[in-house]
């Protein structure tokens, strides 16, 4: 796949992307499924092809991994595993701009943005490399006459179910860590992005990961994802996605007692004193809501400003909203497509409905299309003046270009503002004063608070969500925990 730019506008077909799924090692025909387009979200076309998978194509897949996990990878020297990751890293940077490439074709995000989410998931590899000999146990303080320690163990079969916003990133985190810690996996990504998965599975093996490790499964939520949770023989989920999938996805691991790892949606406020750096601030609340056109779980989506430059930082941010640059993702705009004409109905939705509650459509507001070539999924930068805390704009994710604006009296206040939500992903803090931001860090129900940088932290970081947007965490070293389980051994001697 030696594709340009000229190409892929010209109209030529994307060839050699993968279209079947990536099952004990190689490629393989799905057993009944049916073909699938994907799409290019920047023109909203169709780009290429790829299997919607059946139950026949998931057990095959679990059966691999199972087997693999009890013959092959919990057998592997912890250095040995921490080898093949290394490896893993390496020909994901080797492959970067291919990977980046597709990734931006089938996503619609600028490709830069591309290029960072594939490093991202080379550095997630990198990472859980260097952990693979250091999942130590502890011992116990029993009574004279008895020894007691614990064996760090692998949980066996992993499921990943992978949204369309991050496929390669999501894939990565949850892949990395669940390898390292000794695990084996079947990965499902998203109908809208099945290739990035594909490709990294097919890396692992490259990099020296044996057969059966790593499978990928290519399908809709009801096809493949659906049977891939209810499986028997899977030990745990780690699950990226909506609300509403991840609710049922729990309630089906019940079923079996599988353990879960949830990571849903967010609302995320990014709370602006009157005391902050406003440069730095408004940089990162543009970030925060218009990297990747607003569709990512830990989006800035609120922005709740103290009264006092309310009116001055406004007027700023609408002026910059209203200069970035829209425009096909292969042409690294400041702002691509979204993903799909079905997520495009919904973010309009949500901005109609507003329009006829009287919102204030301080920027953007509309559907539109590439300007260079009058087509493609696009929103267009949009801000909206404040709104009351039970606004469906203040509760609900929108999962798009859309900001909406809280106005705080004080930072007591903005307090207030950014809890009263069901969510509780990630926030941002914006001020200059040390003691404030922590106090606010403290206090604010999120999983992760961001001070004087929106997104700030690497794959070091723990990340996670509290009540609606889920539970458990990945990144860090707690997220291998998800991977392993304790096993206490006590002894009379
Ligand atoms: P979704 O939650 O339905 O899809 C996420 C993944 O789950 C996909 O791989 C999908 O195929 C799979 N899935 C769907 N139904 C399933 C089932 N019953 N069992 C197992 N897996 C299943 O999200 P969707 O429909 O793509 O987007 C809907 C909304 O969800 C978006 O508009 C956005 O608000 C939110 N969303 C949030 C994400 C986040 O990172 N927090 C990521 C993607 C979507
Ligand atoms: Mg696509």
């Amino acid at each position: 796949m030696q594709l340009t730019i000229a190409d892929i506008f010209s109209g030529k077909p994307v060839e050699g992307l993968p279209h079947n799924h990536f099952i004990e090692g190689e490629y393989v025909t799905s057993q009944g499924g049916t073909s699938m387009d994907s799409f290019d979200a920047g023109r909203g076309e169709v780009f290429a092809q790829f299997t919607n998978g059946t139950v026949a194509d998931v057990n095959d897949a679990v059966a691999s991994a199972q087997h693999a996990f009890e013959t092959k990878w919990r057998k592997v020297p912890p250095a040995e595993r921490a080898r093949i990751l290394q490896n893993a890293a390496k020909l994901i940077l080797q492959n970067e701009e291919r990977l980046a490439f597709v990734e931006c074709l089938d996503c619609g995000k600028p490709l830069n943005e591309a290029l960072g989410d594939v490093r991202g998931a080379a550095r997630a590899f990198e990472y859980y490399a260097g952990a693979c000999d250091k999942l130590q146990g502890d011992t116990f303080p029993l009574t004279h006459g008895y020894i007691g320690f614990s064996l760090i163990e692998p949980v066996g079969v992993t499921a990943h179910v992978i949204p369309w916003n991050f496929p390669i990133s999501t894939a990565a985190r949850g892949i990395a860590p669940a390898l390292a810690a000794g695990c084996t996996v079947v990965a499902k990504p998203a109908e809208q992005t099945p290739f990035s998965a594909l490709l990294l599975a097919e890396l692992l093996v490259e990099a020296g990961l044996p057969a059966g490790v790593c499978n990928v499964v290519t399908g809709t939520g009801v096809d493949v994802g659906a049977p891939l949770v209810a499986h028997k023989s899977i030990d745990q989920i780690t699950f990226t996605g909506s609300v509403a999938t991840g609710k049922s996805v729990m309630k089906v691991a019940a079923d079996s007692v599988t353990r879960v790892v949830l990571e849903l949606g967010g609302k995320s406020p990014v709370v602006v004193l009157n005391d902050c750096n406003q440069d730095s601030a408004l940089e990162g609340v543009l970030g925060a809501i218009f990297e990747n056109a607003g569709q990512i779980c830990s989006a800035g989506s609120r922005l709740v400003i103290e009264r006092g430059i309310h009116d001055e930082f406004v007027e700023k941010i609408c002026a910059r909203a209203q200069d970035l640059t829209l425009g096909h993702g292969l042409r690294n705009p400041q702002v691509g497509p979204v993903n799909s004409a079905e997520h495009l109905q919904k973010v309009a939705g949500f901005v109609d409905r507003a329009k006829t509650r009287g919102a204030e459509i301080l920027t953007g507001g509309a559907v539109t299309s590439d300007p260079q070539t009058g087509k493609g999924w696009f929103y267009q930068p949009t801000i909206i003046a404040n709104r009351p805390v039970d606004d469906e704009l203040v509760q609900d994710e929108i999962f798009g270009p859309v900001l909406t604006i809280q106005i705080a009296e004080n930072a007591e206040d903005a307090l207030s503002l950014a809890n009263n939500s069901n969510f509780g992903l990630a926030a941002g803090v914006y001020t200059s004063d040390i003691s404030t931001a922590l106090e606010l860090a403290r206090d604010i129900d999120a999983g992760q608070v961001y001070i004087n940088e929106y997104f700030a932290g690497g794959i070091e970081v723990p990340f996670g969500g509290n009540k609606q947007s889920g539970f458990g965490r990945e990144k860090g070293l707690e997220g291998l925990k998800s991977y392993c389980k304790i096993k206490s051994i006590a002894a009379k001697i």
